[in-house]
């Protein structure tokens, strides 16, 4: 540590000295020294990365995409989806607009889910032109995600601002590990909802300009090195929430999914699920 900062404040005495009087080159490997003090040699890292690239990505949403199912099947069997009458009163929660866009996010990202498991295990299934469509496809609906998540930012950010209310739901998982339907802390939005939601807007994002530099090969190799860490890592936890948003509106609470096309849900859901939600 002393080594660092006494390095740190030569180097920024030298600094000082050479951008009064000194050549631009002395003072940019300067610069690259002072950095290699806190990043290492990055270039010896080259070994490390193939193997993160070859061995544990791979590996890491192969995981995700077992483990993550298998245990909603268990949760599935032993606890049961959550069932509310949905012929009384209903309140209308998405417009039209929202649900629009909603789908359009849906779609395109299933897509980039499935086109970006292609590419890592491309060579797996017998290469050839798969993993190229596969490519081809991941970029467009890149774009067409990029785009739909804008709006979808926008229209629910105010809804999605973290509540104290929130770390009660999460101690109590949201009320899913038991039978029981008691009211859980939640407004429109519940904890793990705006996960969700957090993840897919500013995580989509991360994952936007990190891909735009793997597909353009902008920058340098450590650049490039580091997007595809962030892509890959960041990757697999979206698609673990994917998956987590999937069963959630697909299997464990019956009519879910008729909120997402009609934009209603039952008043009865909302009085043990979202509470204090003003409607
Ligand atoms: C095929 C895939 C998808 C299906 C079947 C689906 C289904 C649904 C349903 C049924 C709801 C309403 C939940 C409720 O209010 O009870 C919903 C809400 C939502 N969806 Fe999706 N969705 C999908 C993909 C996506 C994707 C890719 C995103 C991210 C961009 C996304 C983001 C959201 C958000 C932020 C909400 C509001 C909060 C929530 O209910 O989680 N959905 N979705």
């Amino acid at each position: 540590m002393k080594k660092i900062l006494l390095s740190g404040l030569l180097l920024f005495l030298a600094m000082t000295g050479l951008a009064i009087a000194g050549p631009p080159e002395t003072l940019t490997a300067a610069y690259q020294q002072f950095n290699a003090l806190f990043t290492g040699e990055w270039q010896q890292y080259g070994q490390l990365f193939t193997g993160l690239q070859k061995d544990l990505f791979p590996r890491l949403f192969l995981l995700v995409i077992t483990i993550v199912p298998v245990f909603f099947f268990l949760h599935y069997v032993a606890i049961g989806p959550m069932s509310f009458p949905h012929d009384g009163k209903q309140v209308y929660c998405y417009t039209l607009f929202v649900r629009i866009i909603h789908w359009l996010a849906a779609v395109s990202f299933s897509l980039l889910v499935l086109t970006g498991l292609l590419v890592i295990f491309a060579k797996l299934l017998g290469g050839g032109s798969l993993g190229i469509w596969a490519r081809i496809v991941h970029l467009v609906t890149a774009v067409i995600f990029s785009a739909s998540v804008i709006p979808m930012f926008l229209f629910w950010v105010r809804e999605m601002l973290p509540a104290v209310h929130d770390l009660k739901w999460m101690l109590i998982m949201g009320g899913y590990l038991s039978k029981e339907q008691k009211a859980v802390p939640a407004g429109k939005f519940n904890a793990g909802q705006k996960m969700w939601f957090w993840l897919a807007t500013i995580g989509g994002a991360v994952m936007a300009v990190t891909g735009y530099f793997l597909y353009s090969h902008q920058g340098n190799i450590d650049t490039l090195r580091l997007s595809a860490i962030i892509h890959n890592v960041l990757g697999a936890a979206m698609v673990a929430l994917f998956l987590v948003h999937l069963y959630m509106s697909l299997a464990a609470i019956k009519g879910s999914l008729r909120s997402m096309i009609s934009g209603y849900k039952a008043e009865a859901e909302l009085k043990i699920l979202h509470p204090r939600f003003k409607y």
